[in-house]
């Protein structure tokens, strides 16, 4: 066991993930996948075959679908608690998803290799957003889009405990309760072109209802290209 001290924040993300795996994935089996793939498409354009990585994959939500719209799809996570649940979906939606255990901040890729790098419920959890955002933009040729689904955290409830860590490894996240400001500020310190953040249509907001019994808050894209 590793002394205290020794313990990195991204041991503790790793592990929280991987316990909670199985829960996080039943929980969010209730999102409406065509819709979301509706409007991944008209994001990302409509060409096929576009080299697409997906950062902090989990149990594979959005590689999944970006490989069933014909993407050549990586995705990347710390956990492989969460990627041994998406590589078990990946055979049953019958699509190819090269799922590799790398962290965000370091990328085993090289420079402008991806059209297009994704990541969903993971600025939250990033504990330095200006490295993380430089090594995303490296990996992206140029032109490439970067699309960050986020809920907007305006009035948001008590989160679920899925999404606690610590009260310590919490406070240091800098995205852990962002506005639009915000990200806009990381986009562009990050030197991303056309930034901006997108208010998703409302019907994507799932019926799930939350433990206080509130509704979800609305999903926002956090757009940028290089
Ligand atoms: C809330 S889950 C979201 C999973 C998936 N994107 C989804 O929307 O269902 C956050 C995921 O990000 C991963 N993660 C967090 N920080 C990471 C990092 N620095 N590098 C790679 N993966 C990370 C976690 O292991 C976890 O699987």
């Amino acid at each position: 066991m590793k002394a205290k001290e020794d313990v990195k924040d991204i041991d503790i993300i790793e592990k929280h993930w991987d316990d909670y795996s199985p829960e996080f994935d039943e929980a969010h089996a209730t999102e409406d996948i065509d819709l979301w793939r509706e409007e991944l498409f008209k994001l990302t354009g409509e060409k096929k075959g576009l080299k697409v990585l997906d950062i902090g994959t989990g149990t594979g939500f959005l590689a999944l679908m970006m490989a069933e719209l014909g993407n050549e799809v990586y995705g990347v996570d710390v956990s492989e608690g969460m990627m041994s649940i998406g590589k078990e979906h990946a055979k049953e939606r019958n699509v190819d998803v090269k799922f590799i255990k790398n962290e965000g901040e370091n990328l085993q890729f090289d420079d402008d290799f991806f059209d297009v790098v994704v990541n969903c419920r993971v600025l939250w959890t990033l504990v330095d957003p200006d490295v993380s955002f430089k090594e995303w933009k490296r990996v992206m040729k140029p032109g490439g889009k970067v699309i960050s689904f986020i809920r907007d955290s305006k009035g948001m409830h008590k989160p679920k405990k899925e999404f606690i860590y610590s009260k310590e490894l919490d406070e240091k996240l800098p995205l852990r309760k962002a506005d639009e400001k915000t990200y806009m500020e990381y986009m562009e310190r990050a030197g991303f072109k056309n930034s901006k953040v997108i208010r998703m249509r409302e019907d994507l907001t799932v019926k799930r209802e939350t433990d206080d019994n509130k509704k979800m808050s609305p999903w926002l894209a956090v757009y940028g290209e290089k």
